[in-house]
């Protein structure tokens, strides 16, 4: 336990616990912060200028511009500018970053080859992990994290790869060839262009579809020390090259836990309209926890209120999928569950507000991407904040290597008997 410059022991902690009735609050009150570290929850606790969040009141900020302004006015690029370099661009820096990305997106003919090695099924998650991490098997010129120059270019390069790895992953999960990417195009409309697209056909890229995904790739660029972002922190706290430290997160974000909330949601909105549709029969069971029943899409770790994102993606979430006017009936039970939700003293006791995952499976299947996708779209988004958060640990003096703290609970000495 750490309060201030003091460091107080484990039968200190465990008496703060209410062992003998410390009282945490008043620890609090006599000591200012007071920061709880049991060893198991934290991996490592750290200080970043990255990303605000509140998650009391709802409040979500990159660099301190709020996430509802940047969601509006602001494109994926832009943001990742923001994130990584720490100001907005002026329209001239945005441009520079834009050509050098747009330079980068190839991949190497013998990474390309690498692909084919994997099995004819094999899910594009691992795929995009081991590609990146095979990154510094062709870069080698740029793996010095303390040179800025080289740091610089592994940026710009993973910026530019990796929509191209992920549509590759794509097409390699579904068999279908890949295609170069087209450097007239944007980022995210490249992205879409070879992930749907075949080679020499037209592919027609339609707008509302790529402000869509551009705007839910701003809305995952960061969110401070979650598990792929700690990672990403943790490994590169080695002194490990920014591209095995992403492939590492690429990993973290893989688990059903952090990355797959989404196609958990997706999932269940799906029973539930199989089940006939009816939300008030499946609140009843969330309610009374029949049979196994989860409410998926609700609640977050760290928003007690309305998850910001939430509401910005529900509006994509009806422009998207009401297109032509015509209701989706997926959204329309999404909707039914959300207003029950917002009514119900079960759900409003319990903080059960819909977070950012409940809206986006829906947009990327009608999008056409399926669910094997979905944490491979979170990484795309995700990969800017992952940087930005690698960039300020290595540039940090104070960044030691990570060592999460460990209390010991089996025997402490044993004597050797042979069974
Ligand atoms: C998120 O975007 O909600 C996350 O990365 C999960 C988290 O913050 O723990």
């Amino acid at each position: 336990l750490k309060t201030g410059d003091k460091e107080l022991s484990l039968p200190v902690v465990q008496a703060a616990e209410g062992n003998d009735g410390y009282d945490v609050s008043k620890l609090l009150k006599e000591t200012g912060n007071v920061t709880l570290d049991i060893g198991f929850v934290n991996t490592a606790s750290c200080t970043s200028a990255i990303t605000y969040i509140d998650g009391d009141a709802g409040i979500l900020r990159y660099r301190g511009y709020p996430i509802e302004q940047l969601a509006e006015k602001s494109s994926f690029l832009e943001t990742s500018y923001l994130l990584i370099y720490g100001e907005l661009p002026t329209p001239e820096q945005l441009a520079d970053f834009d050509q050098r990305i747009r330079r980068h997106t190839l991949l190497h003919e013998d990474l390309k080859a690498f692909f084919t090695g994997f099995p004819r099924d094999a899910h594009p998650m691992p795929v995009l992990s081991s590609a990146v991490s095979a990154l510094s098997t062709f870069y080698q010129d740029s793996l010095d994290p303390f040179d800025e120059e080289q740091v610089e270019i592994s940026t710009v390069r993973l910026m530019a790869k990796l929509p191209t790895i992920a549509a590759y992953a794509y097409k390699k999960s579904v068999g279908q060839p890949f295609l170069y990417p087209d450097n007239s195009l944007s980022l995210t409309e490249n992205f879409l262009r070879m992930t749907f697209g075949f080679p020499a056909e037209p592919y027609d890229l339609d707008p509302e579809l790529v402000k869509a995904l551009d705007l839910l790739l701003i809305l995952h660029a960061d969110h401070e020390q979650n598990c792929s972002t700690s990672t990403v922190r943790l490994v590169g706290s080695s002194q490990a090259n920014l591209f095995a430290s992403i492939s590492a997160g690429i990993n973290a974000l893989f688990g059903p836990l952090h990355g797959g909330a989404n196609q958990s949601v997706l999932e269940m909105l799906e029973g539930i309209q199989k089940d006939g549709g009816d939300v008030d029969a499946f609140v009843r069971k969330v309610k009374n926890k029949e049979d196994g029943v989860k409410l998926m899409g609700f609640g977050h770790r760290v928003y007690k209120n309305y998850d910001p994102r939430a509401a910005i993606v529900k509006e994509t979430a009806h422009t998207v999928l009401n297109k032509g006017g015509v209701s989706d009936p997926l959204l329309d039970i999404a909707m039914k569950l959300e207003q029950h939700a917002l009514e119900d003293d079960y759900f409003v006791e319990r903080k059960l507000y819909p977070n950012v995952d409940f809206y986006t499976g829906l947009i990327y299947k009608s999008m056409g991407f399926p669910t094997r996708m979905f944490t491979v779209l979170f990484a795309l988004g995700r990969l800017p904040g992952w940087i930005a958060q690698w960039r300020e640990m290595i540039q940090d003096p104070q960044t030691k290597i990570g060592r999460p703290r460990q209390i010991y609970v089996g025997a402490t000495e044993r004597d050797y008997v042979s069974l």
